[in-house]
């Protein structure tokens, strides 16, 4: 692995922080979702509701904490830290010509501490964090004035931070509304909330080139107040594979490879691939893209693909020719590897193969800005001994090598999500976790908040220390 390889671990702004009306934030999407399981579904709600629970207004109070969670980061090594910055912390509504002194202040001191014990910060732009009132008065994405604040909060950023932030990413894996049905990853992702009887597959297509459009502008700015920041794109890197080397089964996974990826290609390349807008045409979308969209990407491409990885995908060959693909009905089993509790795929080798596919298709720079194994911990004497999230990620970080090492793929670095526990995105549970670092509060918000040392937690620094050879 190269010298200055960035190990260290990743959250999310909304997952950790708490203090959701602290310092003049306002509400943000994920503010508006209550807890969950692994079989119910978080509600939204449109207002705050006093007979429920909103696990992300409190989290693990990284707000307040952070301090003491850096020096954490610090013991195991961590080269580098990924967060986001919570949006609303910076423009409270959304739509205000004047950003909130107070919210850039707490991103200040936090990096200046990151700095400090020599982590790098690794900043998300957007990881569903976006202004409720945005959702409100605008629609959320599903409106083109969001490019213009969208951008305005981007800008910001950079003019405020690009001395501290090298590496930056605009929107945390934008296309996980391949799955249009979803309505979580929408609203979370775009602020949509569907109306009854509406055409979501085209409703979020839209939303999708308006952020991509957003995205392209906000790096054209970025490189123009600073070329050496590198700005990338986060993809949720579930690779599709064929069930079988049938043509067919072969077929199909192109086109939900297609489906699932083309935002990557946009990133990347800055123009639409011509599967897609064959696709559109066959649709009859008559989607809102301009000439001047159409100018403006391939002036904003990506200098690094970040992503993350959790598992891969399956499919079957049904006969349909146009090769459609719907995320919600098409997904079929690998009868080759196991699931987590949570119903997810485990497979390694699908990492080495992703890393292998992308680099293949972009020549870029890749960055496994997630990745990370969600488990029930038991707390035994005082310490979890979660020997079952080492043999997860050990398997993973294998495999990361053998790309590295026998395929010759670049890449800058590997952060393990949620290295400190926190509240799940999909669930709003605390019981998911995926920490090094154990966080005494349960899934009814009930705990003292204290922090402490797991297994896993003395394994990662060895593996840092050793570059990646003592696994
Ligand atoms: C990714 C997100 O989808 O996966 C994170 O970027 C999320 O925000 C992570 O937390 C793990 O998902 P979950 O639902 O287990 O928290």
């Amino acid at each position: 692995m190269r010298k200055d390889f960035l190990w260290g671990g990743a959250v999310a702004a909304h997952q950790v922080e708490g203090g959701f009306n602290e310092g003049g934030k306002g509400p943000n999407v994920s503010d508006m979702m209550t807890v969950g399981s692994a079989t119910t579904r978080r509600k939204i709600t449109k207002t705050i509701e006093p007979d429920q629970f909103y696990p992300n207004h409190t989290a693990i109070d990284f707000y307040h904490h952070y301090k003491e969670d850096i020096a954490l980061f610090k013991e195991m090594g961590f080269k580098c830290f990924r967060t986001s910055i919570s949006w609303a912390r910076i423009f409270p509504m959304g739509d205000e010509e004047t950003p909130n002194e107070e919210g850039l202040k707490f991103y200040d001191d936090m990096f200046d501490e990151l700095l400090k014990n020599g982590i790098q910060p690794v900043i998300t732009l957007s990881h569903f964090e976006m202004p409720y009132h945005l959702v409100e008065k605008y629609g959320g994405w599903r409106n083109r004035k969001m490019i213009t604040f969208f951008v305005r909060f981007a800008k910001v950023c950079f003019e405020r931070y690009h001395n501290k932030v090298k590496y930056w990413m605009t929107f945390n894996e934008i296309n996980n509304q391949a799955n249009y049905e979803a309505d979580v990853a929408v609203f979370t992702n775009s602020g949509i909330i569907f109306e009854e009887g509406e055409d979501k597959e085209r409703t979020v297509y839209q939303a999708a080139h308006y952020e991509l459009v957003a995205s392209a502008m906000a790096i054209k700015e970025g490189h123009a107040i600073d070329p050496s920041m590198m700005i990338g794109c986060m993809i949720a890197m579930t690779t599709i594979y064929p069930y079988s080397c049938n043509p067919d089964d072969m077929l199909k996974a192109v086109g939900a490879n297609h489906k699932r990826f083309w935002y990557m290609d946009v990133h990347a390349r800055g123009r639409y691939p011509g599967y897609m807008k064959s696709f559109f045409e066959r649709k009859n979308f008559n989607l809102d893209i301009t000439e001047e969209d159409l100018a403006v990407l391939p002036q904003g491409t990506v200098d690094y693909i970040g992503f993350s990885y959790y598992m891969s995908f399956a499919v079957k060959g049904d006969g349909d020719v146009n090769l459609d693909y719907n995320e919600e009905t098409d997904l079929c089993d690998n009868p080759y590897i196991s699931k987590t509790e949570w119903g997810w795929p485990i497979d390694a080798k699908g990492l080495r193969y992703s890393l292998n596919w992308m680099y293949d298709r972009y020549n870029l720079p890749l960055f496994i800005v997630e990745n990370g194994f969600g488990a029930v911990d038991q707390m035994v004497d005082g310490k979890v001994h979660d020997q079952y999230r080492i043999d997860y990620l050990k398997a993973h970080i294998e495999e990361m090598k053998n790309a590295v090492d026998i395929d010759g793929v670049d890449l800058l670095g590997y952060t393990v999500w949620g290295c400190i526990d926190c509240v799940s995105f999909g669930t709003g549970e605390m019981k998911k976790r995926y920490g090094f670092i154990y966080v005494d509060k349960d899934n009814a918000g009930q705990g003292t908040l204290a922090r402490s040392k797991k297994d896993s937690f003395e394994w990662y620094k060895k593996v840092i220390e050793s570059n990646g050879e003592k696994l």
